[in-house]
C-alpha cells in the first residue's frame, strides 16, 4: 500500500465526551498527516472507532459496524480500519476482534492515544496489523493536535481515570487511576481554543469534584501548591474572551459548598450541574459503592437549588443493579419526583466482567430489569416539563448550536442546558444571543430572537 492511496478519514465515536475530544485528537493527527475528513464510512479510506464499554449495547454498536463495513473492505483492500478507545482496554475483546475480523488492521488503547500517529504510519508503510495496547497510563499527557467538530466549544480534560470504583462500573478499569493535569497547561490550552474563536468549553473528567491538580508557575494557591476544582473553575473563569464553561461529571460525594460559590460569582459558568444520582435506596447506593446516601444527596440538591437561580440539575439513573428489591426501585421513583430533575437519563444495568457487582449473587432477572425500566420512563416522562413553565416569557441567553433537521429552524441553548428552537438566519450558528422564550415543549422551548448583538 502506499500513502498515495490513502487520502481521507472518518472517525466514529461511540462513548462519553472524554471519548469525543480523544476522537478530536485523533482527527487532528490525521489531518496534520494531510489526510481530509469525509461523512461515510464505506468510502473513507482509513475508519477509526473509538469504542466505549461502559453498558454492553455500547459493545455491541461497534460489531454492527465492523460488519457493514465488510463489503466495502472487500472493494478495498487499501482501506484500512482500526479500534481504540475503551473497549480495546480489555484483553477478551481484543481477542476476539483479531479471531473474528481479519481486516481490522490497527487496535490501540486509551493510554496510547499520543501514539497513534507513528502507529497509523506503521500500517500504511508495512501493511502489517498493529496492536498496541497499554495496561497503564505512561505518562499524563502530550501536547495533541485537534480538530473540532464544533469552531465555537469544545471540550477540555481536566483529568484523566477515575478511583471511584462504584461497583457496578467498568471505567476506572479501563481508563486507569485518576491523574490531574496541572492548571497551566489547562488554562493555556483554553486560552489557545478561545484565540481560534472558542467561546463556550467543558471541563471534563468522571469526577471533577476530586480534580487536585498541581498550581503550576503561574498560579499559586496554597502552600501544597494544590488546586482544588472551585480554585481551578474561578481561574478558568478569569479567561478573556471564554463567554460560556461547563463541566461533566460531578459526583455527589465530593460536591463542596466552595464550589457553589464559585458558581454562584461568575456568571459565564454555566447553571447546569449533571448529578448522577443512580438510585434512590440506600441500600443500592451503599452496594453500588457511591459514598453518599438518599437524604445527603437531597441536602447537595436543595443547597443547589437555594444558591443558584434558574440552575438547571440533570442525573443518571440505573435500574436493575444487583439485589434491587421492588421497594428499592420505588425509592428510586420517589426520588425522581421529589427532586424535580430537569433531565433523567436512564439506563439498564449491564453487566461488566471485572466489576464486583458482576459477581453478586442476586442479579435481577433481565424480564423485571425490563418492566422496572419500562415503568421508569413513565415517571421520567410524567415529570418532564415540571420546571419549564417560570421561563416562557423571558429572554435570556443562547448560544446558537445549529439547525433542527426537521423544522429548519436554529437550534440553541440556555445556561441551564435547555434547548431552544427559533426562527433564524444560518449566520447566528456559533454565537450567543438574546433569545425570548414563547412555548415550553416540556425538555425545550420554542423562541424568538430579541437582539442578534450581546
Ligand atoms: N463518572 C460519571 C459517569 C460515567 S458513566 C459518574 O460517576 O457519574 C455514565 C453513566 O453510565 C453513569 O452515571 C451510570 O449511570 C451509567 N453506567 C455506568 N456503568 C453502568 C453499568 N454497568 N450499567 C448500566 N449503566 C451504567
Ligand atoms: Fe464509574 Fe463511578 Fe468512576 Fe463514574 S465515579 S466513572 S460511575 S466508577
Ligand atoms: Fe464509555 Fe470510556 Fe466514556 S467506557 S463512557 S467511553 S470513559
Amino acid at each position: 500500500m502506499s500513502i498515495k492511496e490513502i487520502k481521507t478519514y472518518k472517525i466514529v465515536t461511540f462513548g462519553c465526551q472524554m471519548n469525543a475530544r480523544d476522537s478530536e485528537k485523533l482527527a487532528g493527527i490525521l489531518e496534520d498527516k494531510g489526510f481530509s475528513e469525509v461523512a461515510d464510512e464505506d468510502t473513507a479510506d482509513i475508519v477509526i472507532f473509538n469504542t466505549c464499554t461502559v453498558r454492553e449495547n455500547a459493545n455491541q454498536k461497534l460489531y454492527g459496524h465492523i460488519g457493514q463495513l465488510k463489503k466495502s473492505y472487500l472493494e478495498n483492500k487499501n482501506k484500512i480500519i482500526g479500534i481504540c478507545g475503551c473497549m480495546m482496554q480489555e484483553k477478551d475483546e481484543v481477542e476476539k476482534i483479531v479471531e473474528k475480523y481479519p481486516q481490522v488492521k490497527l487496535i490501540f488503547g486509551t493510554h496510547n492515544i499520543d501514539e497513534f500517529g507513528d502507529l497509523i504510519d506503521e500500517v500504511i508503510y508495512t501493511n502489517k496489523k498493529v496492536i498496541k495496547v497499554y495496561d497503564e497510563a505512561e505518562n499524563i499527557e502530550k501536547t495533541l493536535p485537534t480538530k473540532r467538530v464544533f469552531d465555537f466549544k469544545c471540550g477540555i480534560n481536566i483529568m484523566f481515570g477515575c478511583n471511584n470504583f462504584c461497583t457496578y462500573c467498568i471505567v476506572p478499569y479501563v481508563r486507569g487511576r485518576e491523574r490531574s493535569r496541572d492548571v497551566d497547561s489547562i488554562v493555556s490550552e483554553i486560552k489557545k481554543v478561545v484565540a481560534e474563536g472558542v467561546i463556550e468549553i467543558m471541563l471534563l473528567g468522571q469526577n471533577v469534584n476530586s480534580y487536585s491538580g498541581k498550581a503550576g508557575d503561574s498560579y499559586k494557591f496554597n502552600d501544597n501548591n494544590k488546586v482544588t476544582f472551585p480554585e481551578l473553575l474561578n481561574e478558568v473563569a478569569k479567561i478573556d474572551g471564554l463567554k460560556r464553561i461547563r463541566f461533566m461529571t460531578s459526583h455527589p460525594k465530593d460536591l463542596s459548598d466552595e464550589l457553589i460559590e464559585v458558581i454562584k460569582k461568575n456568571s459565564n459558568i454555566c447553571r447546569h450541574i449533571h448529578l448522577p444520582v443512580q438510585s434512590g435506596s440506600d441500600e443500592i447506593l451503599k452496594a453500588m459503592n457511591r459514598h453518599y446516601d438518599r437524604s445527603a444527596y437531597l441536602k447537595v440538591i436543595d443547597k443547589i437549588r437555594n444558591n443558584i437561580e434558574d440552575v438547571g440539575i440533570t442525573t443518571d439513573i440505573i435500574v436493575g443493579f444487583p439485589g434491587e428489591t421492588e421497594k428499592d426501585f420505588e425509592d428510586t421513583l420517589s426520588l425522581i419526583n421529589q427532586v424535580s430533575y430537569d433531565a433523567v437519563f436512564t439506563f439498564e444495568y449491564s453487566k461488566r466482567t471485572g466489576t464486583k457487582a458482576a459477581e453478586m449473587e442476586n442479579q435481577v432477572p433481565e424480564n423485571v430489569v425490563k418492566e422496572r425500566f419500562k415503568r421508569l420512563l413513565k415517571v421520567v416522562e410524567d415529570n418532564s416539563g415540571r420546571n419549564v413553565e417560570k421561563y416562557v416569557g423571558r429572554t435570556m441567553d443562547v448560544l446558537v448550536e445549529g439547525e433542527d433537521k426537521v423544522s429548519g429552524k436554529l437550534t440553541g441553548r440556555l445556561s441551564n442546558n435547555y434547548l431552544v428552537h427559533f426562527n433564524g438566519d444560518k449566520e447566528l450558528i456559533g454565537r450567543i444571543i438574546d433569545v425570548k422564550l414563547t412555548k415550553s415543549c416540556k425538555f425545550y422551548f420554542e423562541g424568538e430572537i430579541v437582539s442578534k448583538w450581546k
